[in-house]
């Protein structure tokens, strides 16, 4: 057992899911030095998956969101330094250089900076009625911006996109989501679940056109004309841009930490390549042991899992890294999610997709690897247990509705 009590305090820059997890895991582990969450926001840490969600819908609902109370940090004797951005790593110092020209001296350091939107130079976030979703502030601005909205675009049919268009026509705005790839949620989720998204958007009336980028901005009197690749302009009052995400390796690369495109590279206990210095979250390019290769992972779940992970391993080291991740997307009356890979070699259907409650399962080599669902929470519970044990149900079960799955956890010991 590794222990790194001499090497207290440990700094932890991002105030995000990941920082807050591993603070507190960290602590459960029976750190008992100095913890201090370095954040460049002022709020208190907060959860991001209701930005795209509630807090779009319901004026209050920001004021729900955060993470933990501060009756937590004080009882964790967790110590918050907010509203002041990390500029850079002193190595030989092992000190933190913030903005304001402030530093802070570290026994181990964990970086949880997450990610950074990408954005698109014709629709650039100072634009004015052009949206980004990414903090507290730009789900504010949205949501009072959206009140004044007739047509909305909606560029990239992300998760964050198409729960945007979800919330807009919801409002009665009309909306056009524009995607350059071939398909819908390409990234996270199977061909079934992403023709079923397709098709609920279609009956509520969002038109989502797939293939077409923007090649051209000009502005007009009530917000801007968009030229398509393909031909054809589309007008909007207002442009939400939701193209994904790039992880935030500057401070880690101008520090000299071995990085590459995908984020810090970490081994499965979460530290770089100086010891005295860890990654965790959306940042960090992770060994995970149960696939025997580094990932990186842009999901709440990885966030939560990966920051418990390394906040405990800053402690005392454990077994590797080897959790398996998911997401959940509300969109309109339905509830996508998503637990280990979104699509197999071979894909089967539980349910009837037209009823909008099923299963899908993701095989490979005939063991359950992964497992989506839409409105179908008790399903989804069985199949993660699959997913976990990597179960071999045979795919005739899978697919047999009146099949209880609930005896084949049993007998999978899952
Ligand atoms: N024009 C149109 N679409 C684009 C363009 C472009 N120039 N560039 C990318 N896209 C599309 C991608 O093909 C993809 O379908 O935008 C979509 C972005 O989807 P995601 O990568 O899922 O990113 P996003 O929805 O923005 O979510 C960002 O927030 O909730 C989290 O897990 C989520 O980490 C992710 C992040």
């Amino acid at each position: 057992m590794k222990n790194v009590q001499s090497k207290e305090p440990i700094v932890i820059i991002g105030a995000g899911i990941a920082a807050v997890y591993a603070a507190e895991s960290a602590r459960k582990a029976g750190f008992d030095g100095r913890i201090i969450v370095c954040g460049d926001e002022r709020e208190f840490p907060y959860d991001r998956p209701p930005l795209s969600k509630k807090v779009l819908q319901e004026p209050r609902e920001v004021e729900r969101i955060s993470l933990r109370d501060n009756a937590f940090y004080v009882a964790h004797n967790i110590e918050l330094r907010l509203g002041n951005a990390a500029d850079c790593i002193d190595r030989r110092a092992r000190q933190v250089v913030f903005a304001d020209g402030t530093t802070l001296e570290y026994g181990s350091l964990l970086l949880a900076t997450g990610s950074s939107l990408r954005t698109l130079p014709l629709l650039c976030p100072e634009m004015p009625r052009v949206f980004y979703l990414r903090r507290i502030a730009d789900a504010v601005a949205l949501r009072d911006a959206l009140p004044n909205v007739r047509k909305l675009v909606v560029v990239g049919a992300g998760v964050i996109g198409l729960e945007v268009a979800s919330v807009a026509n919801g409002m009665g705005i009309d909306v056009t989501v524009l995607e350059a790839g071939p398909r819908p949620m390409a990234r996270a989720a199977c061909p079934t679940v992403c023709e079923f998204v397709v098709g609920r958007h279609m009956q509520h009336g969002v038109n989502i056109r797939t293939g077409v980028t923007i090649i051209d901005v000009t502005e007009i009197s009530s917000g801007y004309r968009l030229r398509l690749s393909g031909g054809g302009t589309l007008d909007a009052d207002a442009v939400v841009v939701g193209i994904g995400v790039a992880p935030n390796i500057s401070l880690a690369h101008s520090a000299g930490l071995e990085v590459c495109a995908s984020g810090v590279c970490v081994d499965g206990q979460g530290r770089t390549s100086d010891e005295h210095i860890y990654a965790t979250g959306e940042v960090a390019f992770h060994y995970n042991a149960r696939i025997g290769h580094a990932e990186r992972q842009e999901n709440w779940h990885h966030a939560v899992a990966h920051g418990e992970h390394v906040g405990r391993a800053m402690v005392c080291s454990g077994p590797d890294y080897q959790e398996i991740s998911g997401y959940w997307s509300d969109q309109y009356d339905f509830s996508v999610q998503s637990f280990g890979i979104p699509i197999g070699e071979h894909d089967v259907v539980r349910g009837d997709v037209g009823s909008g409650s099923f299963v899908v399962f993701h095989l490979q080599a005939g063991a359950v690897k992964g497992v989506s669902s839409v409105n179908a929470s008790r399903d989804m519970r069985t199949g993660k247990a699959f997913v976990r044990t990597a179960a071999k149900v045979p795919a005739a079960v899978l697919i047999d509705s009146e099949a209880d799955l609930t005896k084949w956890r049993a007998a999978e010991g899952a």
